[in-house]
């Protein structure tokens, strides 16, 4: 099947595919919600999705600063000039490569394009090791990445009800989530940290120094920007400009896919709100298990 014909297909069976009993399908031994993903245009994605030399590739484990990435992204391509993050979708001006809807967008999306993805390095296209385009992975604390995660998790309906935080520290520390572990994924995505088209970043070095950051990404992307126009990609990818722009902020989601009421997608955009959620027990508990399976890690992160 072609591309197009493949998502086409399975825009027609997602209605029929939800609701069931497990909202979920699992891909070379990792999860997806079976509602806007699909075993074929998994496939797809990772053996027949052309990245192309000027790509540029947000990757992120979920709930670990995508929207934040995506929108300084499409700040700094337009100079700073925010009119385009105002005027048209997140959705659009950074598809998501992996669900059939962003796929499609992807798939239609004239270069330069700046697309977006989820994956576990594994699933990710293969094309990229023969091109030049360009990964920004953006890393967060996990223990942040789980709160935020499971309070999303709530309010999006093709998920999986988390149960309580108790049961749902379990659930993600297993890895049985969509997209998987964690602890996989970080560790998947930084065996590439050395190759020259790779960036790596952390959501806390983006809230420590949001403008160092910016002239970080500049400088990897080989974009010169003036002090100006670096000031306005900072001033508008501000937590509360992001959360204003209705064109960023989740809030034009519909009804089938979020409940607006349970949950958002930019929710309070702090460092170390798990100290506000996780018991004493659940922290150690936590530590422990981070401990194990990232001892063998030659790297520290800002939240070690
Ligand atoms: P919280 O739930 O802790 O607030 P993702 O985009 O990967 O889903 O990550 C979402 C998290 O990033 C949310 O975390 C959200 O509030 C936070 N976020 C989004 N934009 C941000 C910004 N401009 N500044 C700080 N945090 C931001």
């Amino acid at each position: 099947m072609m591309a197009e014909d493949i998502v086409a297909h399975q825009s027609a069976v997602e209605q029929d595919r939800f609701p069931m009993s497990s909202k979920y399908f699992s891909h070379k031994g990792i999860l997806f919600p079976k509602v806007n993903y699909s075993e074929e245009n998994l496939s797809y994605v990772e053996n027949e999705f052309q990245l192309l030399d000027d790509d540029i590739v947000t990757v992120t484990y979920p709930r670990s600063g995508t929207h934040w990435m995506v929108e300084t992204l499409a700040l700094i391509r337009r100079d700073g000039d925010p009119t385009w993050v105002r005027t048209a979708d997140l959705s659009e001006r950074s598809p998501w490569i992996e669900p059939s809807p962003g796929l499609r967008n992807a798939l239609k999306y004239p270069p330069p394009r700046l697309l977006v993805t989820h994956l576990p390095v594994q699933l990710f296209p293969k094309s990229f090791l023969r091109s030049k385009a360009k990964v920004i992975y953006v890393a967060r604390n996990p223990k942040d990445v789980v709160v935020s995660l499971y309070l999303l998790t709530k309010a999006i309906k093709i998920m999986e009800d988390p149960g309580t935080l108790e049961e749902y520290l379990e659930t993600f520390l297993s890895g049985n989530v969509p997209y998987g572990s964690w602890f996989d994924h970080v560790k998947g995505w930084m065996k590439l940290k050395d190759r020259p088209n790779f960036f790596f970043i952390t959501y806390e070095e983006l809230k420590q120094d949001l403008r160092g950051c910016v002239e970080r990404i500049c400088h990897f992307l080989g974009k010169e920007l003036t002090g100006q126009q670096i000031d306005s990609v900072v001033e508008n990818a501000s937590f509360q400009k992001m959360k204003d722009n209705k064109m960023t902020n989740g809030s034009l989601l519909p009804d089938s896919f979020m409940d607006q009421k349970k949950g958002q997608m930019l929710r309070k955009g702090i460092c170390e709100d798990w100290k506000n959620h996780l018991t004493p027990k659940q922290e150690e508990h936590f530590n422990h298990v981070y401990r194990e399976k990232m001892q063998d890690m030659n790297m520290a992160f800002p939240w070690d």
